[in-house]
Protein backbone atom coordinates (compact mmCIF):
# COMPACT_ATOMS: atom_id res chain seq x y z
CA UNK A 1 0.00 0.00 0.00
CA UNK A 2 1.15 3.40 -0.76
CA UNK A 3 1.92 6.43 1.64
CA UNK A 4 -1.67 8.45 0.53
CA UNK A 5 -3.51 4.83 0.63
CA UNK A 6 -2.14 3.86 4.15
CA UNK A 7 -2.72 7.08 5.72
CA UNK A 8 -6.34 6.93 5.20
CA UNK A 9 -6.05 3.34 6.50
CA UNK A 10 -4.96 4.80 9.64
CA UNK A 11 -7.31 8.40 9.66
CA UNK A 12 -10.14 5.89 9.21
CA UNK A 13 -9.48 4.01 12.88
CA UNK A 14 -8.65 7.59 14.28
CA UNK A 15 -10.90 10.32 12.82
CA UNK A 16 -15.09 8.71 12.27
CA UNK A 17 -16.06 8.64 8.89
CA UNK A 18 -12.01 9.47 7.95
CA UNK A 19 -12.62 13.20 6.13
CA UNK A 20 -14.02 16.13 7.53
CA UNK A 21 -16.23 16.85 4.82
CA UNK A 22 -18.40 13.91 3.40
CA UNK A 23 -17.89 14.70 -0.48
CA UNK A 24 -14.26 14.58 -0.23
CA UNK A 25 -14.26 11.04 1.22
CA UNK A 26 -12.28 8.50 -1.32
CA UNK A 27 -15.30 6.20 -0.84
CA UNK A 28 -17.56 8.13 -2.71
CA UNK A 29 -15.55 7.93 -5.74
CA UNK A 30 -13.25 4.94 -5.99
CA UNK A 31 -12.58 3.37 -2.65
CA UNK A 32 -9.24 2.21 -1.91
CA UNK A 33 -7.70 3.76 -4.97
CA UNK A 34 -8.60 7.42 -4.43
CA UNK A 35 -5.94 9.67 -3.03
CA UNK A 36 -7.23 11.22 -0.09
CA UNK A 37 -4.33 13.82 0.32
CA UNK A 38 -2.03 15.76 -1.38
CA UNK A 39 1.33 17.56 -0.68
CA UNK A 40 1.16 19.85 -3.15
CA UNK A 41 -1.62 21.91 -5.80
CA UNK A 42 -1.26 24.29 -7.93
CA UNK A 43 -3.84 25.65 -11.03
CA UNK A 44 -5.66 22.49 -11.63
CA UNK A 45 -2.96 19.93 -11.06
CA UNK A 46 -1.81 18.30 -7.92
CA UNK A 47 0.46 15.71 -6.18
CA UNK A 48 -0.42 13.12 -3.64
CA UNK A 49 1.99 11.96 -0.89
CA UNK A 50 3.91 9.45 -3.18
CA UNK A 51 4.73 12.95 -5.86
CA UNK A 52 1.92 11.07 -8.17
CA UNK A 53 0.66 14.20 -10.22
CA UNK A 54 -3.13 14.77 -11.41
CA UNK A 55 -5.10 17.04 -13.18
CA UNK A 56 -8.13 17.53 -11.07
CA UNK A 57 -11.19 17.48 -13.28
CA UNK A 58 -13.36 17.20 -10.74
CA UNK A 59 -14.24 19.29 -7.42
CA UNK A 60 -11.27 21.43 -7.40
CA UNK A 61 -11.99 22.01 -3.66
CA UNK A 62 -15.16 21.63 -3.59
CA UNK A 63 -15.73 24.59 -6.05
CA UNK A 64 -14.11 26.62 -3.54
CA UNK A 65 -10.85 27.09 -5.63
CA UNK A 66 -12.43 28.95 -9.14
CA UNK A 67 -9.60 30.79 -9.69
CA UNK A 68 -7.50 27.76 -9.33
CA UNK A 69 -5.02 26.11 -6.46
CA UNK A 70 -2.67 28.65 -5.08
CA UNK A 71 -3.43 31.53 -7.49
CA UNK A 72 -1.03 34.08 -7.18
CA UNK A 73 -2.20 36.93 -6.49
CA UNK A 74 -4.96 35.52 -3.57
CA UNK A 75 -2.02 33.71 -2.42
CA UNK A 76 0.32 37.08 -2.58
CA UNK A 77 -2.34 39.14 -0.95
CA UNK A 78 -2.49 36.52 2.08
CA UNK A 79 1.32 36.28 2.39
CA UNK A 80 1.18 39.98 2.60
CA UNK A 81 -0.83 39.62 5.92
CA UNK A 82 0.17 36.93 7.48
CA UNK A 83 3.70 38.61 7.20
CA UNK A 84 1.92 41.36 9.23
CA UNK A 85 0.10 39.31 11.32
CA UNK A 86 -2.97 37.86 10.58
CA UNK A 87 -5.24 37.36 14.08
CA UNK A 88 -4.48 40.25 16.71
CA UNK A 89 -6.55 41.84 19.71
CA UNK A 90 -8.15 44.28 17.17
CA UNK A 91 -10.10 43.89 13.94
CA UNK A 92 -8.90 43.65 10.29
CA UNK A 93 -9.66 46.99 8.46
CA UNK A 94 -10.08 45.24 5.39
CA UNK A 95 -13.52 43.57 6.69
CA UNK A 96 -15.13 46.53 6.51
CA UNK A 97 -14.02 47.39 2.98
CA UNK A 98 -15.03 43.93 2.09
CA UNK A 99 -18.79 44.58 2.99
CA UNK A 100 -18.85 47.66 1.12
CA UNK A 101 -17.61 46.20 -2.00
CA UNK A 102 -20.06 43.24 -1.32
CA UNK A 103 -22.97 46.00 -1.45
CA UNK A 104 -21.97 47.68 -4.02
CA UNK A 105 -22.13 44.46 -6.17
CA UNK A 106 -25.35 43.63 -4.68
CA UNK A 107 -26.45 47.34 -4.43
CA UNK A 108 -29.76 45.97 -2.84
CA UNK A 109 -27.81 45.25 0.57
CA UNK A 110 -26.85 47.19 2.91
CA UNK A 111 -24.84 45.80 5.83
CA UNK A 112 -22.76 42.42 5.53
CA UNK A 113 -21.22 40.08 8.75
CA UNK A 114 -18.82 37.59 7.82
CA UNK A 115 -17.86 33.77 9.14
CA UNK A 116 -15.68 31.17 7.93
CA UNK A 117 -17.72 28.65 6.60
CA UNK A 118 -20.96 28.22 4.17
CA UNK A 119 -22.60 26.07 6.65
CA UNK A 120 -22.27 28.11 9.63
CA UNK A 121 -22.65 30.88 7.37
CA UNK A 122 -26.58 29.28 6.53
CA UNK A 123 -27.05 28.88 10.14
CA UNK A 124 -26.39 32.72 11.18
CA UNK A 125 -28.51 34.08 7.96
CA UNK A 126 -31.43 31.72 9.55
CA UNK A 127 -30.91 32.97 13.08
CA UNK A 128 -30.78 36.64 11.96
CA UNK A 129 -34.25 36.12 10.24
CA UNK A 130 -35.65 34.32 13.32
CA UNK A 131 -34.58 36.80 15.31
CA UNK A 132 -35.87 39.97 12.93
CA UNK A 133 -39.24 38.46 12.75
CA UNK A 134 -39.56 36.80 15.91
CA UNK A 135 -40.47 33.74 14.43
CA UNK A 136 -39.45 30.37 14.60
CA UNK A 137 -40.28 28.40 11.10
CA UNK A 138 -37.97 27.95 7.90
CA UNK A 139 -39.17 27.07 4.68
CA UNK A 140 -35.76 25.23 2.98
CA UNK A 141 -35.12 24.31 -0.57
CA UNK A 142 -31.59 23.08 -1.63
CA UNK A 143 -28.43 21.77 0.40
CA UNK A 144 -27.64 24.06 3.33
CA UNK A 145 -24.99 22.63 5.81
CA UNK A 146 -24.89 20.06 8.93
CA UNK A 147 -26.36 22.03 11.87
CA UNK A 148 -29.06 21.16 13.38
CA UNK A 149 -31.78 23.54 12.08
CA UNK A 150 -31.19 22.22 8.55
CA UNK A 151 -31.02 19.12 9.49
CA UNK A 152 -34.51 19.21 11.59
CA UNK A 153 -36.08 18.93 8.23
CA UNK A 154 -35.53 15.14 8.52
CA UNK A 155 -37.03 15.38 11.77
CA UNK A 156 -40.74 14.49 10.31
CA UNK A 157 -41.24 12.40 6.89
CA UNK A 158 -38.67 10.23 6.95
CA UNK A 159 -36.43 11.43 4.04
CA UNK A 160 -37.86 15.41 3.61
CA UNK A 161 -34.37 16.21 2.30
CA UNK A 162 -33.93 13.15 -0.12
CA UNK A 163 -33.98 15.18 -3.62
CA UNK A 164 -32.16 18.06 -1.83
CA UNK A 165 -28.47 17.81 -2.89
CA UNK A 166 -28.30 14.97 -0.65
CA UNK A 167 -30.16 11.86 0.48
CA UNK A 168 -29.95 9.70 3.26
CA UNK A 169 -29.09 12.40 6.20
CA UNK A 170 -30.49 10.85 9.43
CA UNK A 171 -31.31 13.52 11.96
CA UNK A 172 -29.61 11.71 14.93
CA UNK A 173 -28.47 13.97 17.75
CA UNK A 174 -30.65 16.55 16.30
CA UNK A 175 -33.42 17.33 19.07
CA UNK A 176 -36.70 15.83 18.45
CA UNK A 177 -38.65 18.95 19.25
CA UNK A 178 -37.07 20.84 16.36
CA UNK A 179 -39.52 18.67 14.85
CA UNK A 180 -41.75 21.10 12.47
CA UNK A 181 -39.65 24.02 12.35
CA UNK A 182 -37.94 23.10 9.38
CA UNK A 183 -40.26 22.14 6.17
CA UNK A 184 -39.22 21.69 2.69
CA UNK A 185 -40.04 22.44 -0.35
CA UNK A 186 -39.53 21.51 -4.36
CA UNK A 187 -37.47 23.83 -6.85
CA UNK A 188 -40.35 25.08 -8.83
CA UNK A 189 -43.09 23.64 -6.84
CA UNK A 190 -45.51 26.35 -6.08
CA UNK A 191 -47.73 24.39 -4.64
CA UNK A 192 -45.35 22.68 -2.15
CA UNK A 193 -44.31 26.46 -0.90
CA UNK A 194 -48.09 27.27 -0.72
CA UNK A 195 -49.13 24.07 1.53
CA UNK A 196 -46.57 25.37 4.00
CA UNK A 197 -47.62 28.65 4.15
CA UNK A 198 -51.15 27.72 4.44
CA UNK A 199 -50.48 25.83 7.43
CA UNK A 200 -47.33 27.64 8.97
CA UNK A 201 -47.53 31.31 7.10
CA UNK A 202 -47.96 33.04 10.52
CA UNK A 203 -44.64 31.34 12.57
CA UNK A 204 -42.74 31.21 9.07
CA UNK A 205 -39.37 33.29 9.41
CA UNK A 206 -38.30 32.56 6.38
CA UNK A 207 -37.82 30.76 3.47
CA UNK A 208 -34.05 29.64 2.31
CA UNK A 209 -33.12 28.54 -0.91
CA UNK A 210 -30.70 28.46 -3.97
CA UNK A 211 -31.72 30.49 -6.27
CA UNK A 212 -30.96 28.18 -8.72
CA UNK A 213 -28.42 25.12 -8.77
CA UNK A 214 -28.53 23.36 -12.19
CA UNK A 215 -30.90 25.52 -14.65
CA UNK A 216 -32.95 28.82 -14.54
CA UNK A 217 -36.08 28.94 -12.40
CA UNK A 218 -39.39 28.67 -14.67
CA UNK A 219 -40.40 32.04 -15.69
CA UNK A 220 -41.78 33.78 -12.49
CA UNK A 221 -40.77 31.26 -10.17
CA UNK A 222 -38.24 32.98 -7.75
CA UNK A 223 -40.38 36.20 -8.02
CA UNK A 224 -43.77 34.25 -6.89
CA UNK A 225 -41.63 32.80 -3.90
CA UNK A 226 -40.92 36.44 -2.74
CA UNK A 227 -44.33 37.84 -3.15
CA UNK A 228 -45.58 34.83 -1.22
CA UNK A 229 -42.63 34.46 1.87
CA UNK A 230 -43.12 38.63 2.02
CA UNK A 231 -47.59 37.97 2.13
CA UNK A 232 -46.88 36.49 5.41
CA UNK A 233 -44.32 38.31 6.89
CA UNK A 234 -41.10 36.37 6.35
CA UNK A 235 -37.88 36.95 4.50
CA UNK A 236 -36.31 35.90 1.51
CA UNK A 237 -32.82 34.46 1.94
CA UNK A 238 -31.00 33.20 -1.13
CA UNK A 239 -28.07 30.52 -0.46
CA UNK A 240 -24.96 31.81 -2.77
CA UNK A 241 -22.05 29.69 -1.21
CA UNK A 242 -21.97 27.34 -4.30
CA UNK A 243 -23.49 29.36 -7.45
CA UNK A 244 -22.08 32.34 -6.54
CA UNK A 245 -19.77 34.47 -8.68
CA UNK A 246 -19.79 31.43 -10.85
CA UNK A 247 -23.19 32.26 -13.12
CA UNK A 248 -21.80 35.68 -13.19
CA UNK A 249 -19.76 38.26 -11.07
CA UNK A 250 -22.16 38.18 -7.57
CA UNK A 251 -24.80 36.38 -6.50
CA UNK A 252 -26.71 33.96 -9.19
CA UNK A 253 -30.00 36.08 -8.24
CA UNK A 254 -28.02 39.34 -9.93
CA UNK A 255 -28.60 37.58 -13.13
CA UNK A 256 -32.06 36.36 -12.39
CA UNK A 257 -33.31 39.11 -11.67
CA UNK A 258 -34.94 38.86 -8.07
CA UNK A 259 -33.40 40.66 -4.82
CA UNK A 260 -33.96 38.74 -1.67
CA UNK A 261 -33.56 39.91 1.85
CA UNK A 262 -30.66 38.19 3.00
CA UNK A 263 -27.96 36.78 0.88
CA UNK A 264 -24.91 34.11 1.76
CA UNK A 265 -21.63 33.63 0.30
CA UNK A 266 -18.64 31.84 0.99
CA UNK A 267 -16.73 28.73 -1.27
CA UNK A 268 -15.57 30.66 -4.37
CA UNK A 269 -15.30 34.30 -2.41
CA UNK A 270 -12.28 33.18 -0.67
CA UNK A 271 -10.64 30.96 -3.28
CA UNK A 272 -9.82 27.77 -0.86
CA UNK A 273 -9.38 30.88 2.10
CA UNK A 274 -12.15 30.22 4.93
CA UNK A 275 -14.63 33.35 4.16
CA UNK A 276 -18.38 33.45 4.49
CA UNK A 277 -20.49 36.40 4.34
CA UNK A 278 -24.00 37.02 5.16
CA UNK A 279 -25.50 40.15 3.36
CA UNK A 280 -28.76 42.10 3.47
CA UNK A 281 -31.08 45.08 3.68
CA UNK A 282 -30.91 47.27 6.93
CA UNK A 283 -34.26 45.80 7.72
CA UNK A 284 -33.83 42.55 7.39
CA UNK A 285 -30.20 42.33 9.45
CA UNK A 286 -31.80 44.17 12.49
CA UNK A 287 -31.76 40.46 14.03
CA UNK A 288 -28.13 40.72 13.46
CA UNK A 289 -27.64 43.26 16.29
CA UNK A 290 -29.75 41.86 18.77
CA UNK A 291 -28.87 38.47 18.55
CA UNK A 292 -26.03 37.19 19.93
CA UNK A 293 -23.84 35.81 16.55
CA UNK A 294 -19.76 35.71 17.57
CA UNK A 295 -16.72 33.72 16.76
CA UNK A 296 -13.19 34.34 17.58
CA UNK A 297 -12.12 33.09 14.14
CA UNK A 298 -14.45 35.48 12.52
CA UNK A 299 -12.03 38.29 13.27
CA UNK A 300 -9.00 36.73 11.82
CA UNK A 301 -7.60 38.62 8.48
CA UNK A 302 -6.89 35.89 5.77
CA UNK A 303 -10.32 35.33 4.99
CA UNK A 304 -11.40 38.86 4.18
CA UNK A 305 -8.38 39.78 2.38
CA UNK A 306 -8.69 36.66 0.22
CA UNK A 307 -12.00 37.58 -0.66
CA UNK A 308 -11.33 41.11 -1.94
CA UNK A 309 -8.08 39.47 -3.98
CA UNK A 310 -10.44 37.04 -5.53
CA UNK A 311 -13.18 40.09 -6.29
CA UNK A 312 -10.20 42.13 -7.49
CA UNK A 313 -9.02 39.54 -9.90
CA UNK A 314 -12.55 39.20 -10.97
CA UNK A 315 -13.32 42.64 -11.70
CA UNK A 316 -10.41 41.72 -13.90
CA UNK A 317 -10.91 38.53 -15.67
CA UNK A 318 -14.45 37.07 -16.74
CA UNK A 319 -14.36 34.12 -15.05
CA UNK A 320 -17.94 33.07 -15.03
CA UNK A 321 -17.06 33.59 -18.93
CA UNK A 322 -14.24 30.83 -18.87
CA UNK A 323 -15.88 28.64 -16.15
CA UNK A 324 -18.58 28.66 -18.42
CA UNK A 325 -16.53 27.54 -21.26
CA UNK A 326 -14.82 24.78 -19.90
CA UNK A 327 -17.98 23.34 -18.59
CA UNK A 328 -19.43 23.38 -22.11
CA UNK A 329 -16.45 22.19 -23.19
CA UNK A 330 -16.59 19.13 -20.86
CA UNK A 331 -20.48 18.39 -21.55
CA UNK A 332 -19.67 18.15 -25.36
CA UNK A 333 -16.90 15.84 -24.53
CA UNK A 334 -19.20 13.62 -22.40
CA UNK A 335 -22.37 13.46 -25.24
CA UNK A 336 -19.97 12.82 -27.93
CA UNK A 337 -17.79 10.25 -26.76
CA UNK A 338 -20.75 8.82 -25.02
CA UNK A 339 -22.69 8.52 -28.20
CA UNK A 340 -19.47 7.40 -30.40
CA UNK A 341 -19.13 4.51 -28.06
CA UNK A 342 -22.86 3.58 -27.30
CA UNK A 343 -22.46 4.39 -23.79
CA UNK A 344 -25.92 5.40 -21.62
CA UNK A 345 -25.36 9.26 -20.61
CA UNK A 346 -27.78 11.09 -19.63
CA UNK A 347 -27.46 14.22 -17.22
CA UNK A 348 -25.58 16.78 -19.58
CA UNK A 349 -28.35 18.76 -20.98
CA UNK A 350 -29.61 19.58 -16.95
CA UNK A 351 -27.30 21.60 -15.79
CA UNK A 352 -25.19 24.72 -15.89
CA UNK A 353 -21.72 24.48 -17.75
CA UNK A 354 -20.35 25.93 -14.88
CA UNK A 355 -21.38 22.90 -12.39
CA UNK A 356 -20.97 20.37 -15.60
CA UNK A 357 -22.18 17.18 -14.60
CA UNK A 358 -23.26 13.83 -16.31
CA UNK A 359 -24.99 10.41 -15.43
CA UNK A 360 -25.20 6.93 -16.42
CA UNK A 361 -28.05 6.02 -17.10
CA UNK A 362 -27.93 2.64 -16.41
CA UNK A 363 -28.68 -0.55 -14.03
CA UNK A 364 -25.12 -0.28 -13.03
CA UNK A 365 -24.65 3.14 -12.89
CA UNK A 366 -22.65 3.34 -9.67
CA UNK A 367 -20.06 0.34 -10.78
CA UNK A 368 -20.34 2.08 -14.06
CA UNK A 369 -18.73 6.04 -12.49
CA UNK A 370 -16.80 4.27 -10.35
CA UNK A 371 -15.15 2.57 -12.91
CA UNK A 372 -15.26 5.67 -14.68
CA UNK A 373 -13.00 7.44 -12.36
CA UNK A 374 -10.68 4.54 -11.78
CA UNK A 375 -9.82 4.43 -15.21
CA UNK A 376 -9.43 8.47 -15.04
CA UNK A 377 -7.06 7.90 -12.08
CA UNK A 378 -4.60 5.68 -14.30
CA UNK A 379 -4.65 8.05 -16.49
CA UNK A 380 -3.55 10.71 -14.00
CA UNK A 381 -6.95 12.85 -13.95
CA UNK A 382 -9.18 12.71 -10.62
CA UNK A 383 -12.38 12.64 -12.51
CA UNK A 384 -16.21 11.64 -11.41
CA UNK A 385 -19.55 12.32 -13.12
CA UNK A 386 -19.07 16.28 -12.57
CA UNK A 387 -16.67 19.17 -12.77
CA UNK A 388 -16.54 22.40 -11.06
CA UNK A 389 -14.22 24.51 -13.74
CA UNK A 390 -11.85 26.86 -12.69
CA UNK A 391 -10.01 29.90 -14.20
CA UNK A 392 -6.71 27.76 -13.92
CA UNK A 393 -8.28 24.69 -16.66
CA UNK A 394 -6.61 25.72 -19.86
CA UNK A 395 -7.33 24.64 -23.71
CA UNK A 396 -4.64 22.55 -23.44
CA UNK A 397 -5.51 20.34 -20.30
CA UNK A 398 -9.12 20.30 -21.41
CA UNK A 399 -8.05 18.57 -24.10
CA UNK A 400 -6.03 16.31 -22.38
CA UNK A 401 -9.13 15.22 -20.61
CA UNK A 402 -11.40 14.84 -23.76
CA UNK A 403 -8.84 12.55 -25.58
CA UNK A 404 -9.08 10.32 -21.90
CA UNK A 405 -12.69 10.60 -22.10
CA UNK A 406 -12.40 8.84 -25.19
CA UNK A 407 -10.05 5.93 -24.24
CA UNK A 408 -12.08 5.53 -20.83
CA UNK A 409 -15.33 5.26 -22.42
CA UNK A 410 -14.22 2.83 -25.40
CA UNK A 411 -12.74 0.71 -22.49
CA UNK A 412 -16.32 1.04 -20.33
CA UNK A 413 -18.31 0.03 -23.83
CA UNK A 414 -16.42 -2.84 -24.26
CA UNK A 415 -16.96 -3.92 -20.41
CA UNK A 416 -20.62 -3.82 -21.00
CA UNK A 417 -20.36 -5.51 -24.01
CA UNK A 418 -18.57 -8.29 -22.63
CA UNK A 419 -20.05 -8.05 -19.32
CA UNK A 420 -16.76 -7.59 -17.24
CA UNK A 421 -17.29 -4.16 -15.51
CA UNK A 422 -17.41 -5.77 -12.12
CA UNK A 423 -14.49 -7.65 -13.13
CA UNK A 424 -12.77 -4.74 -13.98
CA UNK A 425 -13.13 -2.83 -10.82
CA UNK A 426 -10.09 -2.72 -8.83
CA UNK A 427 -11.50 -1.83 -5.38
CA UNK A 428 -15.36 -1.80 -3.97
CA UNK A 429 -18.01 0.53 -5.43
CA UNK A 430 -18.52 3.91 -4.35
CA UNK A 431 -21.25 4.88 -2.60
CA UNK A 432 -23.25 7.98 -2.46
CA UNK A 433 -24.97 9.82 0.02
CA UNK A 434 -24.70 9.73 3.55
CA UNK A 435 -23.75 6.38 5.32
CA UNK A 436 -21.42 5.13 8.18
CA UNK A 437 -18.20 4.24 7.03
CA UNK A 438 -17.24 0.60 8.70
C1 LIG B 1 -25.66 25.74 -1.36
C2 LIG B 1 -24.79 25.36 -0.22
N1 LIG B 1 -25.01 25.88 0.99
C3 LIG B 1 -24.23 25.59 2.05
C4 LIG B 1 -23.17 24.70 1.92
C5 LIG B 1 -22.33 24.38 3.11
O1 LIG B 1 -21.10 25.02 3.00
P1 LIG B 1 -19.82 24.51 3.82
O2 LIG B 1 -19.49 23.14 3.33
O3 LIG B 1 -18.76 25.53 3.53
O4 LIG B 1 -20.21 24.51 5.27
C6 LIG B 1 -22.90 24.12 0.67
C7 LIG B 1 -21.79 23.17 0.51
O5 LIG B 1 -21.69 22.43 -0.44
C8 LIG B 1 -23.73 24.45 -0.42
O6 LIG B 1 -23.54 23.92 -1.65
Amino acid sequence: MNLTQSLYHHAKSRIPGGTQLLSKRPEMLAPDLWPAYFSEAKGCEVWDLDRRHYFDMYSNGIGACILGFRDPDVTEAVKRRIDLGSMYTLHPPEEVELADVLCEIHPWAEQARFMRCGGESCAAAVRIARATTNRSVVAICGYHGWQDWYLACNLGDSDALRGHHLPGLDPLGVPGELRGTSLTFRYNDRAELDRIIASRGKDLAAVIMEPCRNRDPEPGFLEYVKERAHACGALLIFDEVTIGWRLCYGGAHLKLGVDPDIAVFAKALGNGHPIGAVIGTRQAMDGAHTSFISSTYWTESVGVVAALAVLRKMRQVDVPAHVEKVGRTVLRFWKEHGRKHGLPIGGVDDCYPCLAHFSFTHPKSEELRTLYTQLMLERGFLAGTSIYPTLAHSEETIALYGAAIDEVFAQIAEGLRADTISGMLKGPVAHSGFRRLL
